[in-house]
């Protein structure tokens, strides 16, 4: 059964959400009645909230953060504008943000885990040290949210050096964010044209609306939650595969069919096997994401490509040949990650920070919309259907 069937069709909008939390009498079947209400596996289709921070449009291949084109985000803008815009409303092309210093105790919570501890593990623990370091409290401000996207990439350069035995690199106020966690990262100036690409790379990850991630952070605001508990939360759900994982696996699966002329044979196997094509479908996306056409643009313009992005660029069509053979019903084009990868790899990242990198970016979109959220709150608390036993009695 289709989304469209599972909910009736006067049920879906905005007013769906009222007239179900309005009417108790709408949401309780009565006692072993069945419960026929709506249910749509995965929220599919389910209008769960409100937002005025970016709007995706997947029929149509179109994304706007507060109304302005992601395109000409990336384009004229830089990530501490953007987030900016995100935390105010306002878009001021000159707003600066940059990379903030990693407290002691959240230093030596890094340098306690093991050297081979994922970064999305250690970014999370630095989240998490972080809030208990600095007493963060409810409710999120404008100042938590610049303070806590600043000190992220920090803890991850200082986490991605202390795994090498090397020294934490302190921040330098003087250079964006972006290059400013390029510089922690490697001990050298930013290249500057890295330090663009990368700048991109965030700004086009900085919001996605309702992803899993995002709305971890809601569900964990409502409760009246901090900030940190709330980001925390979202880089765990981001941790997953289907969410944050793809780019590194985009460069696995790439690196394993080697050549132009093995790909197709290789991802025919692949599908066969049921596997899923990294870097391709999108829960939202039928059209094709235009974060991968903006990153693609990005990828092909960068002075140091990884070699094999003419690879990438001839496995994308193959690949979208042979989704559309096997799924003629579902359009299943390039997402963001697909160029994520040629990007993040470019500019020097090892493709175990790609997902943590990702996390950082989306630093702004998940603080603005724990702010949105507090704003407006309201106790975040679907519904179940129960298909367990009907009541009995304990044998004893
Ligand atoms: N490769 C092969 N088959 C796929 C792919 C893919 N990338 N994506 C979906 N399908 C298949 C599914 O297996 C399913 O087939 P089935 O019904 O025979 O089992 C069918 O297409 C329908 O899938 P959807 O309902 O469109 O996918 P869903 O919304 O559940 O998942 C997701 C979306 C998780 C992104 C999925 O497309 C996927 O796993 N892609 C690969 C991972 C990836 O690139 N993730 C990054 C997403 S972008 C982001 O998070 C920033």
């Amino acid at each position: 059964m289709g989304v469209a069937e599972r909910l009736a069709a006067p049920a879906v909008g905005p007013h769906y959400h009222r007239r179900m939390t309005n009417s108790p009498a709408a949401t309780q079947p009565a006692a072993d009645a069945p419960d026929d209400r709506p249910y749509s596996p995965g929220l599919e289709g389910v209008i769960a909230g409100e937002t005025a921070l970016s709007k995706v449009d997947g029929a149509n291949g179109r994304l706007t953060y507060r109304g302005y084109r992601i395109g000409d985000l990336v384009e004229h803008g830089t990530y501490s504008a953007v987030a900016n815009l995100l935390w105010t409303g306002d878009w001021d092309p000159r707003a600066r943000l940059s990379t903030a210093a990693v407290p002691e105790p959240v230093l030596a919570a890094l340098r306690a885990l093991p050297r081979t501890a994922k970064p999305m593990d250690a970014l999370r623990t630095a989240v998490s040290s972080w809030g208990a370091t600095e007493g963060v409290t409810y409710p999120p401000t404008v100042e938590q949210a610049r303070a806590l996207t600043a000190f992220s990439p920090s803890a991850l350069a200082a986490f991605a050096r202390i795994r090498q035995g090397k020294d934490p690199v302190d921040p330098d106020p003087s250079l964006d964010l972006v290059a400013g966690f390029l510089h922690q990262l490697k001990g050298e100036p930013p290249d500057a044209g890295d330090a663009r690409a990368l700048d991109a790379y965030f700004i086009v990850g900085a919001e996605h609306s309702f992803n899993a991630s995002t709305f971890t952070a809601r569900v964990i605001t409502a409760t009246n939650s901090d900030i940190a508990s709330a980001v925390c939360g979202a880089i765990g759900t981001m941790k997953g595969p289907l969410h944050g994982g793809a780019p590194s696996e985009v460069v696995d699966q790439l690196s394993k069919m080697g050549s132009v002329e093995r790909a197709e044979a290789w991802l025919r196997g692949a599908l066969d096997r049921g596997e899923r094509l990294m870097g391709f479908g999108h829960r939202v996306y039928r059209a094709y994401d235009p974060r991968a056409a903006a990153l693609r643009k990005v990828a092909e313009g960068m002075e140091h490509q990884p070699d094999w992005l003419q690879l990438a660029i001839q496995v994308e069509d193959m690949a979208l040949k042979l989704l559309a053979e096997r799924h003629p019903e579902r359009p299943l084009k390039t997402n963001v990650e697909f160029y994520a990868a040629p990007v993040l790899q470019g500019v020097g990242l090892t493709p175990d920070l790609f997902p943590a990198t990702f996390s950082l970016a989306r630093h702004a979109g998940w603080t603005a919309h724990i702010l949105e959220q507090a704003a407006n709150n309201r106790l975040i608390r679907p519904d179940v259907r129960y298909v367990g036993p009907p009541e009995r009695d304990l044998p004893v």
